[in-house]
This record gives structure tokens, C-alpha cells and sequence, in this order.
């Protein structure tokens, strides 16, 4: 039976989040959010213009404990009920993933429970499990953050994440913290834009809509070519001692990015024979890309699921959610020399102890520990975030 604090035979799972600028720590039951504490340093990175990891992992550090400490609080639950810890093992910034990945090993084995390294971007759609129940199998998610945009068919989140498409150049995020700088609105722009362009007009300028030609790959996105044409447009503007206009621009700007994200993603539930459609990540907490994303949905009989914005930013809920997932389903723990791994890759929606490297401790349920899979794949997400003049026009 469930009551106010979810179904007492449902995991327990407290979900630490530090892969960016957010300190984050969730606690679920299941599917029922139980608390979501944030701790953000965005502050101390608005005037460098994008995520300092330095910074970063300095403020998590201090943040840790006393977030860890206000959701079990929030929560109303004791530690030693936990079933388990989650953390975000990657992708993000390596620093910044190593204060969650150590803080949540230290508890963990001092509580004697389960540790899961879990994947930053299977969390982001696994978190809508917590708005509008059990995911459907599969699910076709549209991901959208500062670090990643991808279209993605997961028949099991736990398990088995596929990518159908990505994006060639910047993610979408990116586009809007890039098009905020040149338009001197402060980081991150996404927020910011969101609320601008709500005075101005959408068909103002018609900017690029990258990759949607016949011929490009349909699944495939590029915001570099977009975010060019708004910079090259405010030059002229500026160049010609003309006033610009900063809300026609936003809006503009933002109708491009919803546009494209919204069109290729219908048609990914179209072609693939899915009638649903998660929307993930940072930038599903845009306005406009929600509401253009509805009336697409609607038109074609697709059933969309996005969060509310506070759990598509980044936060420890989404991690709670995949690690309660995570138990519910047996998967294996990780290992107590668990890694954060930058650049983990999308496939990989947690790090499972190997048995080839099996240590055979194992603290509260069971679970054989033992060090973590290698991993083959090239580490270019290490500085996600990071602006500078040199990579604007880029
Ligand atoms: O998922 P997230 O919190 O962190 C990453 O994993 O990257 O996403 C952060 C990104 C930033 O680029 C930010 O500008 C963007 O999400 N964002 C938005 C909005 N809120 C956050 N973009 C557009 N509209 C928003 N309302
Ligand atoms: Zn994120």
C-alpha cells in the first residue's frame, strides 16, 4: 500500500549528484521523490562566463556533507534504512565527480550498504520516473544539457541505452549559454533567454535549423552553425550602430533550437514505432521547447513526459531514482575502487563490479565487489562548460 512516503517494499536510495556546478542529494522510494537538496556554486562561476572545475570542486567539497545531512532531514529517514547509495560516476568534470563518488564510497562502507556509480544522463531520464511513474519500455528520450544532446531508445534504463543520434558540435545548452555571452545576459543563459524571449518575437529573424536537410543525418543535431549566425547577426547589428534588438533575438534563437530538437524527436518516435517521448536534461526546463513539444506530440499521437524544470536541471534526485531502479531490478553494485570516469559513455547507465575483479566484500545485501570495467573511449566532455573568446565562434 502506499502512503505519503512511498511503498515501504520499494528501495530506499539516497542519490548524490556533483558531475557540474550542483551539488545535489536526493533521497526516493522507488518512484516517490522523498527529498531533493541543492547546493549550486553557479554564482561563483557567473563572472569567469562558465563552470570553473576548480571552483567547482571546492564548493562540492564544502557542500557535501551538510546537503547530505538537510535530505535525510527533508526526507524524515534515517541512514542506516538506506538501501542503498547512488552517485553520478560520469560523464562531467572529473574533479567535481570525484568529490561524490568519494563521499559516497566513504558512506557507504561506513553504513554497510549497497554503492552504485551510476550514469549522469540515464539519471536525467530515469528521473521522470519520479513526475509520471514507471518509464515506458522502451522509451525514446530526447537529452538535452550544457554537455549533451542525444536522442536516445532505452528498452531498459538500468541496462540497455541506445543512441539513434547526437550532437555533431555544441549541445543545446551550450548554444544558449554561448548566444547569452555574445548577448552579455550572464551564464548560465539558458534561464535567462527563456524568460527574454518571452517579450519578443519568434519569427523576427529566421536563424538556422542545422542538420535538416533531406540528405543529413536525421537523428544527428548541430547547434555550432546556429550559434555562429546569432553571433554574426548582433555583429552587424552592433557594427552598424544599431540597437539590438535582445528579446527578437532570444526568441528567435531559442524557436531555432525547439524547432529542430522537437521536429527530429517526433520523428525518432515516428520511425522507430514509439508512442511516447522523455524529454531530459537542463534544457527541458525551456519554456518554449515544452510548449512546441506538446502541440508536436499532440499532433501526432505521441504521449509526452517531461519533468517540472527543477528535476530536468541537474540534481541528486535523478540519481536516487536510477539507483532505486537499479535495486528493484538486482542489478549488481559497483566496487568499492569505483572511478568517476568523465567521460563514461552514454551505453553505460552504471558501473558494475566485474567478476573478473571480484573482491568479494560485501557490505549490507550480498553484492561480490570488485574494481570497475575499463573503459575505451575518448575523453572530450572534460571541459563541458568551459568558454572561452577562442571557442565562441567555434
Ligand atoms: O542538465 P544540466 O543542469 O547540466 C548538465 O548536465 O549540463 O543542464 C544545464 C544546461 C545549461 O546549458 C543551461 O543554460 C541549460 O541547461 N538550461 C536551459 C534552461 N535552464 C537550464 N536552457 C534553456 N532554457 C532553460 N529554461
Ligand atoms: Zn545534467
Amino acid at each position: 500500500m502506499a502512503d505519503a512516503s512511498g511503498r515501504r517494499d520499494e528501495p530506499l536510495v539516497l542519490g548524490i549528484e556533483t558531475s557540474c556546478d550542483e551539488t545535489g542529494v536526493g533521497i526516493v522510494r522507488g518512484h516517490t521523490l522523498l527529498a531533493d537538496a541543492v547546493a549550486s556554486s553557479v554564482e561563483e562561476h557567473a563572472r569567469f562566463g562558465g563552470v570553473v572545475p576548480e571552483v567547482a570542486s571546492r564548493a562540492h567539497l564544502e557542500a557535501m556533507v551538510p546537503t547530505i545531512r538537510r535530505a535525510l532531514k527533508e526526507a524524515g529517514v534515517a541512514a542506516r534504512d538506506l538501501d542503498g547509495i547512488a552517485v553520478t560516476a560520469g560523464p562531467g568534470l572529473s574533479g567535481a565527480l570525484l568529490v561524490g563518488v568519494s563521499a559516497a564510497k566513504a558512506y557507504a562502507y561506513a553504513l554497510g550498504k549497497p554503492l552504485y556509480g551510476v550514469n549522469h544522463l540515464a539519471s536525467h531520464i530515469c528521473v521522470d520516473q519520479l513526475e509520471h511513474g514507471a518509464l515506458p519500455e522502451p522509451t525514446m528520450a530526447l537529452l538535452v544539457s550544457g554537455g549533451h544532446s542525444s536522442l536516445l531508445l532505452a528498452p531498459d534504463i538500468t541496462s540497455d541505452v541506445r543512441p539513434l543520434g547526437s550532437t555533431i558540435d555544441d549541445a543545446a545548452g551550450e548554444a544558449f549559454d554561448k548566444v547569452a555571452r555574445v548577448l552579455h545576459l550572464g551564464f548560465p543563459g539558458g534561464p535567462v533567454i527563456d524568460r527574454i524571449a518571452r517579450e519578443g518575437d519568434p519569427n523576427a529573424i529566421r536563424f538556422p535549423r542545422g542538420l535538416t536537410g533531406p540528405r543529413d543525418a536525421a537523428y544527428d543535431f548541430s547547434f555550432s552553425g546556429l550559434k555562429t549566425s546569432v553571433a554574426r547577426w548582433i555583429e552587424a547589428k552592433r557594427a552598424a550602430g544599431e540597437e539590438v534588438p535582445v528579446a527578437d533575438v532570444s526568441a528567435s534563437f531559442q524557436e531555432a533550437v525547439a524547432d529542430v530538437l522537437t521536429r527530429k524527436a517526433v520523428r525518432a518516435c515516428k520511425d522507430n514505432g514509439v508512442d511516447h517521448l522523455m524529454i531530459g536534461g537542463g534544457v527541458a526546463a525551456n519554456s518554449r521547447l515544452r510548449a512546441m513539444a506538446a502541440r508536436r506530440c499532440e499532433d501526432a499521437g505521441i504521449t509526452l513526459r517531461i519533468p517540472r524544470p527543477k528535476l530536468c536541471t541537474d540534481n541528486g534526485a535523478m540519481v536516487a531514482a536510477l539507483g532505486a531502479e537499479m535495486v528493484a531490478r538486482g542489478r549488481a553494485a559497483s566496487a568499492w575502487d569505483l572511478s568517476a570516469d568523465s567521460s563514461l559513455p552514454v551505453t553505460e547507465p552504471h558501473v558494475p563490479a566485474t567478476a573478473a575483479n571480484e573482491h568479494g566484500h560485501s557490505p549490507g545485501h550480498g553484492h561480490s565487489h570488485g574494481p570497475a570495467q575499463g573503459h575505451d573511449h575518448d575523453h572530450d566532455h572534460d571541459h563541458f562548460h568551459e568558454l572561452s573568446k577562442d571557442n565562441l565562434y567555434s
